[in-house]
């Protein structure tokens, strides 16, 4: 197999759960692709995962008494790298909506506290106190057919007031869905209800013929 039909495998793999019809359609897929994620998104060179974990040892200083909700986390990338690159000892919960991709998650060295399979809704409400997270990262999940956009606003009620949120989102490829998604953010911006602190860009699959940039933000909620 050339490194060429391996990348076009795993782009339509990411294809499958973005841009087919439904969000059942694309869990579908996860259920499936849950058993290779982790290496299609080493082929196609992942910028998402680089960029959060580097913004978070910027803007995290706690690596101990710190509470993180990984959001989307699918199968646990993220706080793998967390604990694995940063040596970050504070606690993890992980949130997703897919129980294969969880499964995968359970089966890494993280020590969750929390292993939750839940489906973030139109209102964003999670099944969480008020207040419970210093940190939420979230990689991948706010696109089309997943994390819907109207959810940011109420996402942000579990996140204590001056904690933050590491979210990571192509800023092309994604039409209506990205607009509606940077028109909620700015609302919640101009309502005093965020604050951006920092932002990054990468490409998102430096690896793939087909390249575009996508963002890593910080926002404070205040
Ligand atoms: C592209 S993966 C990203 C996984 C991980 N955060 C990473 O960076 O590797 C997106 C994940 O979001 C989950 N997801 C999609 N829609 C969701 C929803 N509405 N609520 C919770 N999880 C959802 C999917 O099941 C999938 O595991």
């Amino acid at each position: 197999m050339t490194n060429l039909t391996a990348e076009a495998k795993s782009l339509e793999n990411v294809k499958n759960v973005v841009f087919c019809k439904t969000e059942e359609e694309s869990q579908k897929h996860y259920d499936v692709w849950s058993e290779i994620y982790d290496n299609d998104l080493i082929t196609l060179g992942f910028g998402g995962h680089t960029s959060i974990i580097y913004m978070f040892s910027k803007h995290v200083e706690d690596r101990i008494n710190t509470k993180v909700l990984d959001l989307g986390g699918g199968t646990g990338l993220v706080s793998q790298f967390l604990r694995s690159q940063l040596q970050f000892k504070g606690e993890i919960d992980i949130l997703n909506a897919n129980m294969d991709m969880l499964y995968k998650a359970s089966k890494k060295e993280v020590g969750y506290s929390t292993i939750l399979r839940h489906w973030v809704g139109d209102s964003g409400d999670l099944p969480f106190r008020d207040a419970t997270y210093d940190v939420i990262v979230c990689s991948g999940a706010f696109i089309p057919n997943h994390i819907p956009a109207s959810a940011i606003k109420g996402i942000l009620n579990v996140i204590k007031p001056g904690g933050l949120l590491l979210l990571n989102m192509r800023l092309e490829t994604t039409g209506s869905y990205g607009e509606e998604l940077l028109n909620n953010i700015k609302q919640l911006c101009s309502e005093k209800k965020l604050e951006l602190l920092d932002d990054d860009q990468y490409i998102h699959f430096s690896k793939s013929p087909n390249k575009f940039n996508s963002g890593c933000f910080v926002y404070r909620r205040t």
